[in-house]
């Protein structure tokens, strides 16, 4: 059977794959455009799908072996699950093995933009730094302070983790509120996100891009937000208002801004840039090498279990016919 892999992955992983089907890899430099992804996809059987949108037009292009979309990535709003469901086609992501490291990097950038961690290396790069200033580069504390997480799911609350060793006071929303005994484990407090963003020192997002969740942080909820706080978004772009945040940090209404993901990745709204009391990195939530290695040994079980006719392990839709 063929196997498309729509952005170079490293071998090891793949080589599962090879021992009794034939893998062709994308290898271009870039996410390929949909009329190049359907005609790799027009006699695969399956996908191991690397940021490629996999919308209604392509699914509808798609050879009729196409069984399984195998997403390398926890978060599959770039792929239309349902439709593809209707078409009998599995969609598979892969959870849990990125839990940890993205609650990591989501912690880095917090603190980087909260200690001034950015600014501070490219102030002793450029020659300006003349020996210790009592009152230089002073940033924010953050143990001790208020972090609110929006989204408690598994980074969530690996966050929430990682924010008891800072002596943190927690608060939290989801659509789901934990039960009492994860919480009091957790050492967290449910709150309704309005007044969550009133409380909170550090707001930080670990939802899922779905409708209910687009521009889920918008102008008012920003002007919720005290003008100390600091916002974080290791999720997906287009929860914040990319906009309204701008404008939010330049009229000081929040402190700063924290943000591995874009609302129109990878362009980033004109200004956000030229803001000093901004970090932002390139989508690396669970770029380690150990981590994005898993992600693809994930994508491959449910691809071999997809094919061997099992149901694959992190199977996110219900095919018709299953
Ligand atoms: C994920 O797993 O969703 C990451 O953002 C990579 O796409």
């Amino acid at each position: 059977m063929k196997i498309f892999v729509s952005y170079w992955l490293p071998d090891a992983p793949l080589n599962a794959l090879r021992e009794k089907h034939t893998v062709v890899v994308n290898k271009e430099n870039r996410v390929l455009t949909s009329q190049e992804l359907v005609a790799q996809l027009v006699d695969s059987d399956a996908l191991l799908c690397v940021g490629s949108k996999v919308d209604k037009a392509v699914l509808d292009a798609v050879g009729p072996r196409l069984k399984i979309v195998a997403n390398w990535g926890v978060g599959y709003n770039h792929i239309d699950a349902d439709y593809a469901a209707q078409k009998g086609i599995m969609v598979t992501n892969t959870p849990d093995v990125l839990t940890d490291t993205t609650a990591d990097l989501a912690w880095a950038i917090l603190m980087a933009v909260a200690r001034r961690v950015v600014e501070a290396d490219a102030y002793v790069r450029s020659g300006q730094f003349e020996g210790f200033k009592p009152f230089s580069m002073l940033g924010g504390d953050v143990w001790g302070k208020t972090i609110g997480i929006i989204g408690c799911g598994r980074i969530g609350q690996a966050v929430a983790r990682r924010a008891q060793g800072f002596g943190m006071t927690v608060l939290y929303c989801d659509a789901r509120p934990l039960d009492k005994e994860t919480e009091r484990a957790l050492g967290v407090r449910y709150m309704e996100i309005d007044e969550l963003l009133k409380e909170s020192d550090f707001v930080t997002l670990h939802v899922p891009l779905v409708e209910e969740t687009h521009h889920l942080i918008d102008a008012r909820r920003l002007s919720l937000m005290k003008p100390s706080a600091f916002l974080v978004n290791a999720s997906r772009g287009p929860v914040v208002d990319e906009q309204a945040l701008l404008e939010a940090l330049r009229a000081k209404q929040v402190a700063g801004a924290a943000l591995d993901v874009f609302e129109n990745e990878p362009a980033l709204t004109p200004g956000l840039a030229d803001l000093p009391n901004v970090v932002l990195t390139p989508h690396i939530g669970s770029g380690s090498w150990e981590t994005r290695t898993a992600m693809a040994d994930v994508a491959v079980k449910n691809i071999i279990a997809a094919l061997e006719g099992r149901t694959p392990p992190n199977l996110v839709n219900k095919p018709v016919g299953r």
